[in-house]
């Protein structure tokens, strides 16, 4: 088989870039080694920062997502029961949508499934190679094996693929930190507790009360990382997040059973280059952000813009040399998105073993934000996330 770009993954990086390189009449495969439902199935966050919704819209997926996701003016961070409202739309002029990535992955599928079937689930990539001049990937689909020639291979495989081990030890760059907790998350089938998304800095450790619709809500707690789930029943979660969100909310939290119940680690995660030769990765591929303000996916979408720009210049002119920025570019947003998400977590998360000062300058902190305009608009420019622009420096 043959193609222009190889597709590594079938997570949002990979669908949106073979969606967007469509249109631009680039030809694509997707390699995903799940089986759709399994894909389609998977809970993840669900705030799409506004250059995000531009960017489905553009990529004419965006129509199911105007209809039943719930666009957000502001959310709300508590400190101890007590809120401080973040006005996006009020100081900084814009609002995010909330859209779970699960239906996100849902209209992508459908959009490409539709189009071309040139999305492959069940086909594993075992192997990648020739990328300094011939590209090619070996993916295992059944008891098949299949070799697809090509001229670029996208690597949006996620933290645990394959691709990024393809670039050279000597070469690529980690830059990591683990947290000292995680979230144990529930989903649910009760309306939410309020219009707006609640991050909640509690003495017992965060909460984040968030939501899918009307009608389905999404909540987390900080936790241990060697939490036991099993050690969890549904009602002792809502115990937990009553307390921890606050009266205000708990008075108008719905119980129900959980649709859902998992435990994640918290990390932030960035690897550098994010190319090598005619490899190239695009979004959990080369970095995570702790969930703390929901970037992960956003950050998966500005990859992808950068990556399908870079591309089409390329088949455009293969002088242009927008494909050689890519990684200066794409990391720049990168970084700033890891540093705001790392910044949002130390804010609102309890650390075991902090001392009496970190905790008293924590607590300036977010006094300085309830009270300063100017403190909550940083927060609100940040959330909404930051221009897709070149970097400063060459
Ligand atoms: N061959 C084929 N597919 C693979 C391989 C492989 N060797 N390794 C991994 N995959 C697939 C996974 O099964 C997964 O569906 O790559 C896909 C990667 O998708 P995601 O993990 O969703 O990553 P990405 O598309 O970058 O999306 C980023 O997802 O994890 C969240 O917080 C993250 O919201 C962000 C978004
Ligand atoms: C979610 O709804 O799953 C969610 C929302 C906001 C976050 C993280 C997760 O910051």
């Amino acid at each position: 088989m043959r193609t222009q770009v190889a597709i590594v993954g079938g997570g949002p990086a990979g669908l949106l870039l073979s969606q967007l390189l469509n249109q631009a009449g680039i030809d694509s495969i997707v390699l995903e080694r799940r089986a759709r439902a399994y894909v389609e199935g998977r809970i993840r966050a669900g705030v799409l920062e506004p250059l995000t919704v531009a960017m489905l819209d553009r990529a004419g997926v965006g129509a199911r997502m105007h209809r039943e996701g719930l666009p957000h003016d502001g959310f709300n961070i508590a400190v101890d029961g007590m809120l401080i409202r973040i006005d996006l739309k009020g100081l900084a002029g814009s609002r995010v949508m909330v859209y779970g990535q699960t239906e996100l992955t849902r209209d992508l599928n459908e959009a490409i499934v539709g189009r071309d079937g040139n999305l492959l689930f069940e086909t594993d990539v075992v192997d990648i190679g020739g990328t300094d001049a011939k590209p090619y990937v070996i993916c295992r689909r059944g008891d098949e094996k299949l070799r697809i020639d090509c001229d670029f291979v996208a690597g949006c495989d996620g933290y645990h693929g394959i691709s990024r081990s393809c670039i050279p030890s000597g070469v690529l760059r980690i830059y990591e930190r683990t947290y000292p907790f995680g979230w144990l998350g529930i989903l649910a089938d009760v309306p939410p507790c309020s219009d707006e998304l609640i991050y909640s800095n509690h003495e017992r450790g965060f909460a984040l009360a968030s939501m899918r619709s009307h009608t389905r809500s999404r909540y987390y707690i900080q936790c241990a990382t060697d939490e036991d789930i099993a050690a969890w029943p549904d009602e002792r979660v809502w115990d937990e997040l009553a307390i921890r969100l606050g009266e205000q909310a708990a008075s108008h939290m719905a119980r129900g059973p959980a649709l859902e119940k998992s435990i994640a680690p918290l990390r932030s995660f960035v690897a550098e280059p994010m190319q090598y030769g005619r490899l190239f990765l695009a979004g959990d591929a080369a970095h995570i952000v702790p969930p703390t303000g929901a970037k992960g996916l956003n950050l998966a979408a500005s990859d992808v813009y950068f990556l399908s720009r870079a591309l089409i210049a390329y088949y455009e002119n293969p002088n242009h040399g927008e494909l050689e920025r890519y990684s200066a570019t794409a990391l720049a947003r990168v970084w700033n998105a890891a540093r705001f998400s790392w910044y949002l977590t130390g804010l609102t998360h309890r650390f075991p073993g902090s001392t009496p000062m970190e905790f008293r300058l924590q607590r300036a902190e977010l006094d300085y934000i309830r009270c300063s305009e100017a403190g909550r608009r940083a927060i609100a420019e940040n959330y909404l996330g930051l221009p897709f622009r070149p970097p400063t420096t060459t």
